[in-house]
């Protein structure tokens, strides 16, 4: 074993390292614009259901293995495993979430990488750099290339700085001030005509199109990918808590900040793609269905913010700084999931494992990105649709049916003496060993039938 491993150093730090592992891309870009195409309100509250019923027990199924075991999730689960054959189960299915980690962080780094180039052609607008301007928005392959590489830089250096001085120092630094960008964001949206139009769209649910088949599974993906589930990211943050803190306190903040964001996001996204309409923008396609993902982001919006003059400039500078942040307070956790296993299991020092792991995943970026139409949407589909959730069944089965009872009662009650006598006791348990796995199960099944 290599260098002592690291520890959140207070409450806060964890709650903003995690939190901000959870905000992402999925919260900012993700939700909102699958919500505009899903029936707005009816998916919100299939979205929230969801959120609280499945992917908060599961969150809390990898805060808990992680923080028992001190460890990554290969070494986790094969510690938690009374035999052979349940101990290597639980190892490859460690191995898969840091595979399929990295996979995410690949494509990942390749939006994430838009997002910086909208952001700096801001400026250069400002600067009146036409030319400039017109690369960093202009999708091409030198462009992707170049800001993938950037912002794989910036995962790479914040991570070769460890867990106090490198994911806590910046989640707690850039959290907050995403936290103020957006508010900000929200209410100047919502100031501009046709805002409201956007509002009533987001809050009056179209149950017709939320029951539609393949939603619930559309929205169980978003669901697992917005907390980070599935891939050890959350277990490896876990096993970085101290041994006072009350984990289900904790988790539950994580998924309520989670959440929260998610919806206020859809406050900013909907009325701003009204408001590109009322300026005569199109946000509908032709078969009348609405404008929906990247499409939505990289043309809707900056033909809006266009359309607004010197302000848009602004508003669209802190949009895209507002992206780049959420995404790279979630980039640096996706990182550390092969980073932390390498470190453990093959004893390598930290600086030289990020340096390997990130710039082999910045390779597979590259291959994605040459062979963007077949690989972009593939990837993200297997990685997020489909391994997530079936990850996060493993974890699941691992911590209700695996895992001793007593044990876990114990692994809880160093945070809270009184645990047993919780709701969260009454109820968890049983909910992690039955109902999760088996709805998760339901959903793919349903998904496999249509
Ligand atoms: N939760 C992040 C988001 O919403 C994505 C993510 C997935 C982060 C998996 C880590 C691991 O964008």
């Amino acid at each position: 074993m290599a260098s002592p491993r690291g520890e959140f150093s207070s409450r806060f730090g964890f709650i903003m390292a995690a939190a901000g592992s959870a905000v992402g891309l999925g919260n900012i870009w993700g939700f909102p614009t699958q919500a505009a195409s899903n029936g707005g309100a009816a998916f919100l509250l299939v979205y929230l259901f969801l959120a609280f019923t499945l992917a908060y027990p599961a969150l809390m199924a990898e805060l808990i293995i992680g923080r028992h075991a001190h460890a990554n999730a290969v070494s986790a689960l094969r510690q938690i495993s009374p035999n052979r054959v349940l101990r290597s189960i639980g190892g490859g299915t460690g191995v898969i979430g840091l595979v399929v980690a990295s996979f995410i962080l690949s494509f990942y780094a390749i939006v994430a990488g838009w997002m910086l180039a909208h952001c700096l052609a801001a400026l250069t607008d400002l600067a009146g750099m036409g030319a400039a301007s017109d690369w960093l928005t202009d999708f091409s392959f030198s462009r992707n290339l170049v800001f993938m590489l950037i912002f794989m830089a910036l995962t790479v250096g914040i991570i070769s700085e460890g867990v106090q001085q490198g994911i806590e120092r910046w989640s707690s630094r850039l959290m907050p001030l995403l936290l103020l960008s957006l508010v900000l964001l929200v209410i100047y949206v919502l100031t501009l005509d046709g805002a409201m139009e956007g509002l009533r769209v987001y809050l009056l649910p179209d149950f017709e199109r939320a029951l539609a088949p393949g939603l619930i599974v559309k929205a169980l993906g978003a669901a697992f990918f917005s907390l980070s589930l599935g891939v050890g990211t959350m277990l490896i943050y876990g096993s970085y808590i101290s041994d006072r803190e009350n984990l289900p306190v904790v988790g539950g903040l994580v998924t309520l900040v989670d959440i929260c964001i998610a919806v206020l996001a859809g406050f900013l996204v909907l009325p701003a793609m009204y408001v590109a309409l009322n300026s005569g923008v199109e946000i509908f396609t032709a078969g009348g269905a609405l404008i929906s993902e990247d499409t939505l982001i990289f043309t809707v919006l900056p033909k809006l913010f266009d359309s607004m003059g010197l302000a848009g400039i602004g508003v669209s500078l802190v949009f895209f700084f507002l992206m780049t942040i959420a995404a790279l307070t979630s980039s640096i956790s996706m990182l550390e999931v092969p980073v932390a296993y390498t470190i453990e299991e093959h004893g390598v020092a930290r600086k030289p494992a990020v340096l390997v792991i990130g710039a082999t995943i910045a390779l597979v970026s590259t291959v994605i990105l040459l062979n963007f139409e077949a690989l972009f949407g593939l990837v993200i589909a297997v990685t997020t649709r489909y391994s997530q959730p079936l990850l996060g069944f493993m974890f699941c089965l691992y911590a209700g049916w695996v895992w001793h009872r007593d044990t876990l009662l114990q692994e809880l009650r160093k945070g809270n003496a009184g645990v047993e006598h919780s709701l969260f006791w009454k109820l968890w348990p049983g909910y992690v060993r039955v109902f999760c796995p088996l709805i998760i199960l339901l959903i793919f099944a349903q998904s496999l039938l249509e």
